[in-house]
């Protein structure tokens, strides 16, 4: 059956302005790093981003490399985006990322023109896209000069490939540099996408949150459940079905007894405020204006429609913000196995 947004999908949700610039996000966004591989049938994808536009959810995220297989998240994309989203491009913010491991050979990965430049196009084959709304340097290399990979963003947008240009997992000291490098060569950096949430606040250590701040530069926190963590998943254990027991990138380890009571004691705060854990969560890390939308990941619809739910209570007290410090601080955990943070 042919597809019709939810009329009432602008009121559903708030957006913010990215920083300095002229673009408005959803303070909720959705990505497409799990469950939009070949083991999810087509029909739950589908509906998944079809709840997340209903609700408002305008920007949706991926990289050439989500899946399993790296590719087919973009490929499924593609499908609902010629399928169902048809006539609503205008109306969507589609961002996408190369820097990950990607295919065989020495430009198959990190941050080469070679490699970047190519890995834009095959994804916006997948997309079937002419542009991306935002297209992303996945990580920072290390090897390869900051200018040479800025260069090749930049080059992205003049091209007509990119509008706009974010990075990610950059620390403080080298998203300085590359945002000079951006400005110099006429194209601004838009958006920084780090993790982020109560759980891993390597943001605030490493000053990346005021430099955001201090340079104009938007951002999109990502895995603000801390992978579901940050839910009502675990309040009593590892449930059948959930990442913890399904994927390496949430180890089961860190689910202890311990944990499991931190989460109980934060459920308790999230009730009072009259939010599901989830909401809370995704409320703390939008609780001031530093951070410009939560990009969060789903394996069904419902959680989308909880999670969306969030932006109508983004205000904390004082002692709101004291007791989660009580439960949740900086664990230091892995949640993100692959981060390049502080690089
Ligand atoms: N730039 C980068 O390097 C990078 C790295 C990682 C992620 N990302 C981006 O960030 C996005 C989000 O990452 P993430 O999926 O780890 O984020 P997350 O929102 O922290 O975790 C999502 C998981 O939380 C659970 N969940 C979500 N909503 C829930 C709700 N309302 N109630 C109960 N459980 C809920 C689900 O777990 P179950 O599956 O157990 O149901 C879901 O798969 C990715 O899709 C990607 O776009 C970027």
């Amino acid at each position: 059956m042919t597809y019709t947004p939810a009329a009432e999908r602008y009121d559903r949700m708030v957006y913010r302005r990215c920083a300095n610039s002229g673009l408005k996000l959803p303070v909720v966004s959705f990505g497409l790093w799990h469950n939009f591989g070949e083991k999810t049938p087509h029909n739950i994808k589908r509906d998944m981003c079809r709840t997340a536009f209903d609700h408002g959810i305008t920007h949706f995220d991926l990289a050439n490399n989500y899946g399993p297989p790296a590719g087919s998240a973009e490929e499924a994309f593609g499908e609902i985006l010629s399928n169902d989203f048809r006539g609503y491009r205008d109306e969507l913010i589609i961002s996408s990322k190369a820097g990950y491991d990607m295919w065989a050979g020495p430009y198959g990965e990190w941050g080469s023109r070679k490699y970047m430049i190519a890995s834009c196009d095959q994804s916006l084959k997948r997309l079937g896209l002419r542009y991306v709304d935002i297209f992303y340097s996945h990580r920072f290399d290390p090897d390869t000069p900051l200018e040479e990979t800025m260069g090749a963003l930049d080059y992205i947008v003049r091209s007509g490939r990119a509008l706009y240009i974010g990075i990610s997992s950059y620390n403080s000291e080298r998203t300085r540099e590359a945002v000079a490098i951006l400005k110099d060569l006429g194209t601004p950096c838009l958006i920084h996408q780090p993790s982020y949430n109560m759980l891993n606040r390597w943001i605030e250590r490493d000053g990346l949150k005021d430099t955001l701040k201090d340079l104009g530069v938007g951002s999109i926190a990502f895995t603000p459940l801390a992978q579901g963590l940050l839910s009502n998943r675990y309040l009593f254990g590892i449930p059948d079905g959930s990442r913890a027991t399904k994927d390496s990138s949430l180890d089961a380890n860190v689910i202890t007894n311990e944990m499991v009571a931190a989460l109980q004691g934060l459920n308790t705060i999230a009730q009072s405020r009259g939010q599901t854990l989830a909401q809370m969560a995704i409320s703390w890390v939008l609780r001031d204006s530093g951070i410009t939308t939560a990009l969060i990941g789903a394996s069904n619809p419902a959680q989308i429609v909880d999670c969306a739910g969030a932006a109508q209570n983004l205000e904390f007290t004082t002692s709101e913000l004291t007791e989660i410090d009580k439960f949740a601080n900086d664990k230091d955990l892995n949640l993100w196995a692959n981060s390049s943070e502080g690089v």
